[in-house]
């Protein structure tokens, strides 16, 4: 097992991405993306592939001897944004880009699964590579891997995200929750209109919307301890047509993010106790419709050391410990069923190139971060699974 690290398909696996940044599809409709996978590690020794949901690819790898199951997860969907970066390989898609480096993640996991691939003698035990789609839009392709029974038998799962605005090849790790959970509420006031001189003939919707944006907004403040992280956004509030009118009805839209169970109950509970009372204190009626999104990335100990110790040997020093986001991200379906861990990898900085975050029309990574991510695959595998 000593020169494995000689061979790695470096070349390929920016050809790979660079294929997939080219070619992006969106959350759902990773008919092509996914077909070029399956295609790819078709062509690669001892692999088992499966496509158990729509538009996803499974490789499994039996080591010549029985063992632990891992799974390696790569996301594979991209964004409805116009590409604006500064690269030869631009998205070929009006209007689609991979700005969240999920280009990278599918490549990453493709160069592993060929190199991994050819050392099925020096394997204990299971490997499964999951190319997964769908993560940028809720319900996400996760729950679905997870529901058809790809977790069942897996004692641990990994994860990459890649982010720029960090030096490229750059890991960091951290045990607990990763992410936020995030849910969607959208309410619906109803009150009853009136003239702008007449307001008490109304039922005045947007004033009640009004008290209801600075309730909810206390929320945070007032039930959840200054050491717990919770934060809910309305992002939309929409209302009334002219400026001497009080109108019907006023819909608010908005978010809430947390990381610990018990706070996102708290949350849901409340924002419905606030939205009741003060709905019902001016006489009006209410729909509230509350979306559970995602749940929190939670990593594991056991898991996330394994991660580290391959970093060790992978980067060495280029290691950090990766604060909590608030974003959130479906891999939490993996990680609510199995002990997971969830790195992120450096994508460059600034001087790199690199200084527009995930999501932006000009989001740029460094390339050099590939090699090293498809590494950090491999060598967890073979840290997990490897014959000693
Ligand atoms: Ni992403």
């Amino acid at each position: 097992m000593t020169n494995w690290r000689e061979q790695i398909p470096t070349e390929e696996v920016i050809q790979w991405r660079r294929h997939f940044h080219q070619h992006p599809e969106l959350s759902f409709e990773e008919i092509e993306t996914s077909n070029y996978i399956y295609d790819v590690l078709s062509t690669f020794p001892n692999l088992e592939l499966s496509r158990p949901t729509t538009n996803s690819v499974i490789a499994k790898l039996t080591g010549s001897a029985p063992g632990k199951t891992i799974a390696l997860r790569a996301d594979i969907d991209a964004l409805p944004i116009e590409e604006e970066a500064d690269v030869d390989f631009k998205s070929k898609k009006p209007g689609i880009m991979h700005a969240c480096g999920h280009d990278t993640h599918a490549a990453m996991l493709l160069g592993a699964a060929k190199v991994l691939s050819g050392m099925k003698d020096q394997l204990s035990g299971v490997i499964k590579f999951i190319f997964q789609p769908a993560e940028e839009v809720p319900p996400g392709g996760a729950k679905a891997i997870v529901d058809a029974g790809v977790l069942d038998d897996v004692d641990y799962v990994f994860g990459i995200h890649i982010f720029p605005k960090l030096p490229a090849g750059m890991i960091g790790t951290n045990v607990g929750a990763m992410t936020a959970a995030q849910d969607i509420f959208e309410l619906k006031i109803q009150g009853k209109g009136s003239h702008g001189s007449t307001p008490e003939l109304s039922i005045d919707p947007i004033t009640i919307g009004a008290e209801i944006v600075t309730n909810l907004n206390n929320i945070v403040s007032r039930h959840v301890s200054a050491l717990d992280n919770a934060v809910l956004s309305i992002g939309q509030f929409t209302a009334g047509e002219v400026f001497n009118v009080i109108p019907d009805t006023a819909t608010l839209k908005g978010t809430v993010r947390t990381t610990n169970a018990e706070t996102r109950k708290l949350m849901k509970k409340r924002i419905h106790e606030v939205i009741d009372h003060i709905v019902k204190a001016y006489n009006g009626t209410y729909e509230l419709h509350y979306l559970d999104g995602y749940s929190a990335v939670v990593n594991h100990e056991v898991a996330t050391d394994i991660v580290r110790q391959a970093a060790d040997k992978i980067v060495g020093e280029q290691q950090f410990t990766c604060p909590k986001m608030m974003g959130s991200e479906d891999f939490a379906a993996y990680t609510d069923v199995t002990k997971g861990s969830f790195f992120v990898l450096g994508g460059g900085t600034e001087e790199e190139g690199c200084g527009y975050m995930n999501h932006h029309p000009k989001f740029k990574i460094n390339e050099d971060a590939l090699a090293v991510g498809m590494q950090m695959h491999v060598q967890i595998a073979l840290d997990v699974l490897g014959k000693k």
